[in-house]
């Protein structure tokens, strides 16, 4: 026996999980997914994930397969049958199964699958040590507001920069960085928190949302702009936050130190805060 996995209605033996070769997510990528983090047994952050789900569907007209409750009890079903503990639960809907045709098919009910994945999340190396990450150029799609299933410039992106020993691709545009392959980027300058404000040019990221209500509470300035790798190279420090992350120190970007190569104060302190506020919203 596997993880246990919920497609399309059921929760079956991952061994058994079948989908349909028509269906459009496997066909075209047409499909919207989340991940949202697992401590103590505990989906976290689980509201606002289902509110950017929410607009993710409503932007492709992809239908809700269920109500928002029923996703939630997917969710808490899986973790309870896999005896999950720390880790993530990853969901997709994708807009179903029909013939082969671009247009959007009418009347075709939405598929749900949704899977485990136990990974530690709170006491990480790469988390104590700080990663080293790479910039390149982002090469994707001009909707990336959507938290879309077609990743495959980001499966590109992340394996460029793993072949350099990198955690992560930190993505260029217009001179810019957008963010990272799977995840928001940030620096620290004067030590103010730099950030790109959110567009269609990046996912808006519930971890970002999450943080920057924390720094507000807390008095961390935000300084929410554009910013290029040049100045990455010269911040005080630089960090990047994601579900599966919470907020990673960074230390090396394209082989220069950042902060003398070690986490910052500010990173640091932002994991902390971050974690604690995260355990407050488990359910
Ligand atoms: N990725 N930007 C991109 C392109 C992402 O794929 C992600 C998340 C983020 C951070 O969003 P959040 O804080 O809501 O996790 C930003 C997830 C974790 C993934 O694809 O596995």
């Amino acid at each position: 026996m596997g993880r246990t996995v919920y497609v399309d209605g059921a929760y079956v033996d991952e061994a058994d999980a079948k989908v349909s070769i028509f269906d459009r997510g496997y066909l075209f990528g047409d499909g919207v997914y989340e991940v949202t983090a697992v401590l103590g047994g505990k989906l976290i952050d689980a509201e606002p994930h289902l509110e950017r789900l929410d607009r993710s569907l409503g932007e492709l007209e992809i239908a809700w397969p269920c109500s928002r409750e029923e996703l939630i009890e997917v969710h808490r079903e899986l973790i309870r049958r896999n005896d999950l503990d720390q880790g993530g639960v990853y969901m997709q809907i994708t807009r179903g199964v029909a013939d082969r045709e671009f247009y959007y098919p009418e009347n075709t009910p939405t598929v749900l699958t949704a899977f485990t994945q136990a990974r530690e999340l709170l006491d990480t190396t790469n988390a104590k040590t700080g990663v080293k990450i790479v910039s390149m150029p982002d090469i994707r799609w001009q909707r990336r507001d959507i938290k879309s299933i077609a990743l495959l410039a980001q499966a590109m992106s992340k394996q460029i920069a793993k072949a350099q020993g990198a955690f992560e691709g930190w993505m260029i545009e217009d001179g810019h960085v957008t963010e990272g392959t799977s995840s928001t980027s940030y620096i620290v300058k004067d030590g103010k928190v730099v950030t790109r404000p959110l567009s269609n040019a990046v996912l808006p990221g519930v971890t970002r949302r999450m943080l920057l209500r924390y720094m507000d509470e807390t008095g961390v300035e935000l300084d929410e702009r554009l910013f290029s790798i040049d100045e990455a190279y010269g911040a005080e420090e630089a960090f990047l936050t994601s579900a599966s992350t919470f907020v990673m120190p960074i230390v090396e970007i394209d082989g220069r130190q950042i902060g003398g190569g070690q986490p910052g104060p500010v990173a640091r302190r932002l994991r902390e805060i971050y974690i604690e506020e995260a355990w407050k919203t488990g359910i």
